[in-house]
């Protein structure tokens, strides 16, 4: 069943975060309503640009529609990861997606506030629930790369003079994360003080934080073992999910370490089976072990085992 985002953050605020995990195509897809069906847990579909161009927007919303006939049990919600203008309208007008991300965060602090504002009236007319992005996480997503120092916290004291002139229903905080799988390179950690600052400011009022991968070192080193060079990748503590979502992170965002285990599966499977050509093969080991993956990061969340109180809360 398809949710608001807006309902699966009423339940889960201050008590735990919803996996938001990014599919591009089948093998995610399935491998991610296994996941949480097994877990018993909510979930948030997120569609980057990328995505939607990859696969192609209509057959991954066709893929969607289908998975959650196949799981008649899930409850989900399905965003818009890192949206411009024009990409949000073009959710917001599909009449499919329950939120959009309008990431301005690269605009002024004015110039950001504008784009929102835009986008929320539009969203906001179609019961559509709007993320709003302040501050600059390092890494790289979409063509844009930011590297680590010129990465800008989230400033509190903007955070909520932002929420107030927006009317954005969440917000994306540069907290010391970064995207992709080379995290705290530098001098970089999750800023726990910043995150309280911003909740004592916005109390009640859903945080999400990007680049929250953990990019598990076992991963990465049977990727290299398998002819991978990835010498160096690090994530998020999983251990900080958890304390992150008590202080109202609401949404934490993980698609890098799906990447890895894609990567893991494929590398390991065509060492191993060099004769090998048949995707099926692979594939199906991918999606078994994006299934243990998916389960295992909503316990990690405290998602896993609250499908029933998200289904009474939104009956
Ligand atoms: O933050 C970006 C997400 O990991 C999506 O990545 O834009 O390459 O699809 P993508
Ligand atoms: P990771 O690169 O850490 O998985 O972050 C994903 C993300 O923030 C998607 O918006
Ligand atoms: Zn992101």
């Amino acid at each position: 069943m398809i949710v608001t985002t807006k309902q699966l953050f009423e339940v889960a605020y201050g008590e735990f975060a919803v996996g938001a995990y990014n599919i591009n195509n089948a093998e995610q897809t399935v491998g991610l309503f296994r996941g949480c069906a097994e877990s018993q847990a909510p979930f948030i579909i997120q569609i980057s640009k990328g995505a939607r161009k990859y696969t192609d927007k209509q057959i991954l919303e066709g893929l969607i529609r289908s998975a959650a006939e196949v799981f008649p049990d899930n409850i989900f919600a399905v965003h818009l990861d890192h949206g411009d203008e024009e990409a949000c309208y073009d959710c917001i007008d599909s009449g499919f997606y329950s939120s959009v991300m309008i990431d301005a965060s690269h605009e002024s602090f004015d110039g950001n506030i504008a784009a929102t504002k835009r986008v929320v009236e539009r969203a906001h007319a179609k019961g559509i629930s709007v993320e709003a992005e302040l501050g600059q996480l390092g890494g790289v997503e979409e063509d844009i790369k930011v590297d680590e120092k010129n990465a800008k916290l989230t400033d509190p004291a903007q955070a909520k003079e932002f929420v107030e002139r927006t009317g954005c229903d969440s917000l994306a905080c540069a907290i010391g994360t970064s995207h992709g799988a080379f995290k705290f390179s530098g001098s970089q950690g999750l800023h726990f003080d910043v995150i309280e600052r911003i909740q004592k400011l916005l109390p009640c009022f859903p945080l999400v934080m990007h680049g929250s991968s953990s990019v598990p070192q076992d991963e990465v080193e049977r990727i290299n073992a398998a002819g991978g060079e990835m010498k160096g990748a690090s994530g998020v503590n999983v251990k900080e999910y958890l304390p992150a979502a008590k202080k109202g992170v609401c949404k934490i965002n993980i698609d890098t370490d799906g990447r890895l285990v894609w990567t893991r599966v494929h590398r390991e499977f065509f060492r191993d089976h060099p004769d090998g050509f048949d995707f099926r093969k692979p594939g199906e080991i991918f999606i078994n072990e994006y299934t243990k993956f998916i389960a295992s990061r909503n316990e990690l969340l405290g998602s896993a085992g609250q499908l029933e109180k998200v289904r009474a809360a939104v009956k």
